[in-house]
């Protein structure tokens, strides 16, 4: 729930002041996920989305490669179904497991045939005669996985910590009514996911598909056009609201109000009828992130045409290369630049498609923006206050404290766009919006 009382340091102007300022110190202490850092052991007391259900189809298929916060593993699944998540080099002498096996309730390396389970126990040794014992001893460091709405999470903190399951509604709705997709970012998760908390870009970047996707048309994508926005931003229990308003018709506000939720997890503000989106942005290493897209529908089957037109790089999601997870449009084609319909107002930036317009223009920053040099305003409110509760967190996790975001409750949230007169206040006007209500659609214009 929003709590308006805790509309927080914001409020404070020197502390406003401070929070502007980021220094390298503190931009490397954000951007820095791997084992042992502070930011990376408070990723590790959440669970990750790691990979898709359909990337391990079925029993004893080919294993996955996975890296996450700058960790190298294996994804495998055995003869029983049951997911692994394992170091992706063999302990014998370190060759990669993706080369492995995968048979008989374990993977096997090739080189000299030890075997694992999905534990990452170590149950063969051919060379040792087995009453010796010697693989019992061997064991690669492994994370436990779950599957909820079509994705694998894993858990990389430790055992004794581990939270409850996650409780987003977009995993929890029935099949029909998700279409999540994932794509490879060639950027640091945290300018990745600080594109999906700052709403003021939408009216200049994404400003001419608002017109033309047919995922995102409606009176709202018109009302978005408008260039002139206030930012309010809201803690809540699991991380912020933030109210986004543009002028609506005489005496009302529009009002645009994306979730963000501890750690890297975002909701879009919802267009007219279309389904929600959200994201979550995962360090893959600390100059790559995975892009997660998820798009879902409370009450009702996404349509053959919304899944068309998903499936084909519409609405938030893209054209994949094939077999890979690497956008069509990227770096090194320079994002197909087209000039021509920039100029002719098809898209705002030359980029076709809203979520590579957002990659390519995070991913123009370099790998980890320097933000010793950014210059912010009151739009970037919601960045500046992502910051401070991711390194809140972090510290507090340090001395022991439990980060917030665990509990699935806080994730039981939506995302809203509303119109509320001039007096009415947003988290007054859309509290209702802003919970997740079985049965009830979305509110949204
Ligand atoms: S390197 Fe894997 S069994 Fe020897
Ligand atoms: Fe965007």
């Amino acid at each position: 729930m929003p709590n308006a009382a805790a509309t927080l340091a914001l409020e404070d102007k020197s502390n406003r002041e401070q929070n502007r300022m980021t220094t390298r110190e503190q931009n490397d202490f954000l951007t820095q996920t791997g084992p042992g850092t502070p930011m990376g052991n408070l990723f590790r007391r959440y669970w990750i989305p790691a990979l898709m259900s359909k990337e391990l189809p079925e029993p004893d298929c080919p294993p996955v490669r996975v890296k996450l916060l700058c960790e190298r593993l294996l994804a495998f699944r055995d003869t029983q179904g049951r997911v692994g998540l394992m170091d992706e080099f063999c302990a014998h002498r370190g060759v990669s497991l993706w080369f492995g096996r995968n048979e008989e309730n374990g993977l096997r390396c090739p080189y000299h045939g030890w075997k694992y389970d999905v534990t990452g126990q170590c149950i063969d040794v051919p060379s040792e005669p087995e009453e010796s014992g010697y693989c019992r001893r061997i064991k690669l460091t492994s994370y436990p996985c779950v599957e909820l709405g079509d994705v694998i999470w894993t858990y990389m903190g430790p055992p004794e910590l581990k939270p409850p399951l996650p409780g987003f509604e977009w995993a929890l709705v029935p099949q029909a009514h998700r279409f999540v997709s994932k794509r490879t970012q060639e950027c640091n998760y945290l300018q990745a996911m600080e594109g999906g908390i700052d709403s003021a870009h939408v009216s200049f970047l994404h400003r001419h598909d608002l017109r033309s996707d047919t995922l995102h048309v409606s009176r709202g994508a018109e009302l978005t056009r408008e260039t002139d926005v206030r930012f309010e931003v809201i803690e809540t229990d699991g991380g912020m609201v933030i109210g986004v308003r543009r002028q609506a018709e005489p005496g009302h506000l529009y009002w645009r109000i994306t979730q963000w939720i501890m750690p890297f997890h975002s909701m879009i503000p919802p267009y007219g009828d279309n389904a929600l989106n959200g994201h979550a942005w995962v360090p893959t290493d600390d100059e790559n992130c995975m892009s997660w897209c998820f798009t879902h529908h409370p009450t009702r089957p996404l349509t053959e045409h919304e899944l068309h037109t998903m499936r084909n790089g519409g609405g938030i999601h893209v054209n994949l290369i094939p077999g890979t997870f690497r956008p069509v449009v990227n770096k090194d084609n320079d994002y197909m630049m087209d000039r021509a319909a920039q100029k002719a107002n098809k898209t705002y930036c030359g980029v076709k498609g809203i979520a590579m317009q957002d990659a390519a223009v995070q991913e123009s920053m370099g790998p980890i923006q320097d933000r010793s040099k950014e210059n912010l305003t009151s739009t970037d409110n919601g960045v500046i206050m992502a910051r401070v509760r991711l390194r809140k967190a972090a510290l507090a996790a340090q001395q022991g404290k439990s980060p917030d975001g665990l509990d699935p409750k806080t994730h039981a949230v939506r995302s809203a766009s509303i119109v509320l007169p001039e007096s009415v206040s947003f988290h007054e006007g859309a509290a209702d919006a802003l919970k997740v209500r079985e049965g009830a659609a979305p509110i949204s214009v």
